[in-house]
């Protein structure tokens, strides 16, 4: 999509796309304006004029959460599990990730050849949210079949294809729900170390409606996956391309976090966001109507020349870098130190078994999704 961006930054930095009936915002400063002002640019599809939503007692609990409220109600469900998420929170349970890293890989790794997707980004985070979660290795693989599905986005968008769609994701949405409804019961009777604990407090404790609760669940074990798996995949694409960055970052001579901080600019896992206007606002000459929905892209402000020196260029040393891969404002990932921690621990891990690391192949898979920017698979060689 990259040539696509800097065209559009250049041409028509704010402009409405008929068919898809939104608003595109290209450049960062537009992009930095929207994120900033949630007042107006609302987080809550339901606003959307543009959306036939289902009636209310079909909707997802997934519309009940943070990501799609804003104002008091968002910061007194971001305020649950906010301490859970902190970076020294995190940090004291980087042993454990570390662990669940080693495993993957040791399993993975003798041949000299693996799906990096596959065999390791792809579980890596799955079974870290699913620990801290509180869900028993058994249940993984419904996990990941339930987590895939509500993440997907429709390409085919004929009417037949499109209802088939519709159906999988409800039928997942209402299986997950029933699974977190039974665990949330459990463990308000007995309480564990884990976030359905923390969010089954909450909900006791009237902090929480039960909706919430439940939309808490799905949201934390969505939020994380898809987009930490590409996070990984997309490092390791980078580094392949750019065996001298790689050669410094497994030598310690440029830092491994200044290195994922630039695969989140470059090869940003989620490339757009999308926001509703609450009342009519002008964007750089376009009026912007009440209830029009509007797409900040992130990848193309995260190659924004006026901020960015040299944006098209790969540079693990980069300083300081200002991108909005994990987005901006009052919506900022939650998850970020999580997910930072993961790509440090997981790329660590990976230098540590695996030298010469060669990409093979020449085709990549994109993920099938609109917003999100990933490959499918992605074959590796090396020395073990
Ligand atoms: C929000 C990206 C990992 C949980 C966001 C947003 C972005 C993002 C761009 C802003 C959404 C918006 O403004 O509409 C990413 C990327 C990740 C990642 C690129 C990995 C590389 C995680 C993880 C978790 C997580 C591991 C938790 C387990 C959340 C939550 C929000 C969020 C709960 C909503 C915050 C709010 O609305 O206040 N993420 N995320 N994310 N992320 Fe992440």
């Amino acid at each position: 999509p990259f040539d696509w961006y800097a065209e559009m930054r250049e041409d028509r930095p704010v402009r409405y796309d008929d068919d898809r009936r939104c608003w595109d915002v290209f450049r960062y400063d537009d992009v930095d304006r929207i994120l900033d002002d949630p007042e107006t640019f609302s987080s809550d599809p339901r606003l959307a004029s543009a959306i036939d939503l289902p009636p209310e007692e079909e909707q997802s609990p997934i519309l009940e959460t943070m990501l799609t409220t804003d104002g008091d109600r968002h910061d007194r469900l971001r305020g649950v599990v906010e301490d859970w998420f902190r970076p020294r929170a995190i940090a004291e349970r980087a042993g454990r990730f570390e662990a669940i890293a080693a495993d993957l890989l040791d399993d993975a790794i003798d041949g000299g050849r693996m799906d990096l997707v596959d065999d390791f980004a792809y579980p890596f985070p799955v079974i870290v949210i699913a620990e801290l979660l509180g869900v028993p290795s058994e249940d993984r693989p419904q996990f990941r079949r339930w987590s895939e599905t509500l993440v997907e986005t429709p390409t085919d968008t004929s009417d037949d294809a499109m209802e088939a769609f519709q159906r999988r994701q409800q039928q997942a949405s209402e299986e997950l729900a029933d699974y977190f409804e039974a665990k949330l019961d459990a463990r308000a009777r007995e309480p564990r170390d884990d976030l359905i604990s923390v969010i089954a407090e909450a909900a006791g404790a009237d902090r929480l409606t039960g909706e919430e609760a439940l939309g808490f669940c799905m949201l934390l074990l969505v939020a994380g996956n898809i987009t930490t798996t590409n996070l990984v995949g997309n490092a390791m694409r980078c580094l392949t391309a750019h065996p001298e960055a790689m050669e410094r970052v497994r030598t310690g001579d440029v830092a491994m976090e200044s290195t994922i901080e630039e695969v989140l600019r470059y090869r940003s896992p989620v490339q757009a966001l999308a926001r509703v206007a609450t009342r009519d606002v002008e964007l750089r000459g376009m009026d912007i109507e009440e209830g029009d929905t509007v797409v900040p892209w992130l990848g193309a402000a995260n190659r924004d020349p006026s901020v960015f020196e040299s944006p098209e260029q790969f540079r693990v040393d980069r300083a300081p870098n200002p991108h909005f891969g994990f987005g901006r404002g009052t919506h900022y990932c939650l998850g970020a130190p999580l997910a930072r921690m993961e790509a440090r621990i997981g790329l660590r891990a990976l230098f540590d078994r695996a030298a010469d690391i060669r990409r093979v192949g020449e085709q990549l898979q994109p993920v099938r999704s609109a917003f999100i920017y990933g490959v499918e698979e992605f074959p590796i060689e090396f020395r073990p």
